[in-house]
């Protein structure tokens, strides 16, 4: 049975759906009778999910249906790569009545969304993630953006979506590396929000267990509440939002890291949890058995756990001196108070942060 979660944000409020099958299945002529109609589509995502998806538009009775293929990498996700978007929607005349569907992963409906916050001032949008850290992360809370100039999402609009559907079908051809990157996110929620959670992914993965589809979509549905409860709260990240950061500062410093290219976000991430809690740890706020099962479960699901030999300090402290989410001088981390529970922790001393990555 479906499953479905309602985000109210300051701004707007709308649902998302979970459940296998659904881009076949979902009625859609609600929201796109009559109207025309733009599918950004990650050139990765197989033919017969697009064809699926314009199949059920046409039985919504839509007025045209338009798809744009998208080379995905962080480099096309640039002023550059969506100028052909933009491109398209002016040739055929789109209006403000139209809409965009972001068809892919985090990539593309980032760059949908980004595009539909600005065409025309804003036009309607339904993203359809099709990578599960899409699914559980980049599709909920309304972030869009490109990159810019070196820096990663640093254009870009807080625009929400008319409806997000997570078809889990839609994951079948996505490669295993991709997976555990988002299962790297699913990780993450449960550490900041869900022990229950954190318990179960345990149970599954320490007993060298996959999860089915039944509990993928359970799995998918409670990681993706913990987002919505928190950027419901915190649309604009004043506040709690944050706390989707953990594991993320060192992320993205062993991501720009050289000595590190060819981890991707999640194994980027993954490490970057275990640095987190190690963290945690010298600050005394969670026990020596608690970080053991921390590293037990990323390493379970295939992240790496342990900093390459190569890796250059030097280079990983000025990464994360440029990091945004470190605020002016101060050293601000998301630690955990135990596992299912985090908070910020500012004015953090430089030499518990080298501490925290002699892991
Ligand atoms: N907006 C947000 O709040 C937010 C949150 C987290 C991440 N992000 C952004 O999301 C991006 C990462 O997202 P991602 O991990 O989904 O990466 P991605 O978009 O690069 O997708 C990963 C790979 O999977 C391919 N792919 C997608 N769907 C597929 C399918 N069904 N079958 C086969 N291949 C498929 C893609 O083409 C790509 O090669 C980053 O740019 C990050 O900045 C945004």
């Amino acid at each position: 049975m479906s499953k479905s979660i309602n985000i109210r944000t300051q701004s707007h409020s709308y649902e998302v759906l979970i459940d296998e099958g659904l881009i076949k299945t979902y009625d859609f002529k609600w929201l796109v009778q009559g109207k025309q109609i733009l599918i950004v589509k990650d050139s990765n995502v197989p033919i017969e999910i697009l064809k699926d998806l314009e199949k059920s538009l046409n039985k919504s009775e839509v007025s045209e249906v338009f798809h744009i293929e998208i080379k995905t990498n962080e480099r096309n996700k640039s002023f550059e790569g969506i100028m052909p978007i933009y491109a398209l929607l002016n040739e055929k005349k789109f209006n403000r009545d139209s809409l965009i569907i972001g068809l892919g992963g985090g990539i593309t409906t980032d760059m949908a969304g980004f595009v539909a916050s600005s065409y025309l001032r804003g036009i309607d949008l339904i993203q359809i993630p099709t990578t599960l850290l899409a699914q559980v992360d980049a599709a909920i809370g309304g972030k869009t953006g490109i990159n810019f100039s070196g820096s990663k999402n640093n254009i870009g609009a807080f625009y929400q979506p008319e409806l997000v559907l997570m078809d889990t079908s839609s994951l079948e051809s996505l490669p295993e590396k991709d997976f555990t990157a988002g299962l790297a996110e699913i990780i993450k929620h449960s550490l900041i929000a869900d022990n229950n959670l954190f318990q179960r992914l345990e149970n599954t993965f320490l007993n060298g267990n996959s999860l089915s589809e039944e509990e993928l979509i359970q799995v998918i549905y409670e990681s993706s509440l913990i987002k919505a409860f928190i950027v419901s709260n915190d649309e604009k990240e004043k506040g709690d939002r944050a706390l989707l950061n953990f594991g993320h500062t060192y992320g993205h410093a062993f991501e720009g890291s050289q000595s590190l290219n060819g981890f991707s976000h999640g194994e980027a991430v993954g490490l970057g949890m275990i640095c987190a809690s190690n963290l945690s740890l010298l600050l005394g706020n969670i026990s020596q058995e608690e970080y053991e099962r921390i590293i037990a479960l990323i390493k379970s699901v295939g992240l790496p756990f342990e900093i390459p030999k190569d890796f250059n300090v030097d280079e990983f402290m000025q990464a994360m001196s440029r990091d945004k989410k470190i605020l002016s001088k101060k050293l601000r981390f998301i630690t955990l108070k135990g596992i299912g529970r985090a908070e910020i922790t500012e004015n953090l001393e430089e030499d518990l942060i080298l501490k925290s990555i002699s892991l």
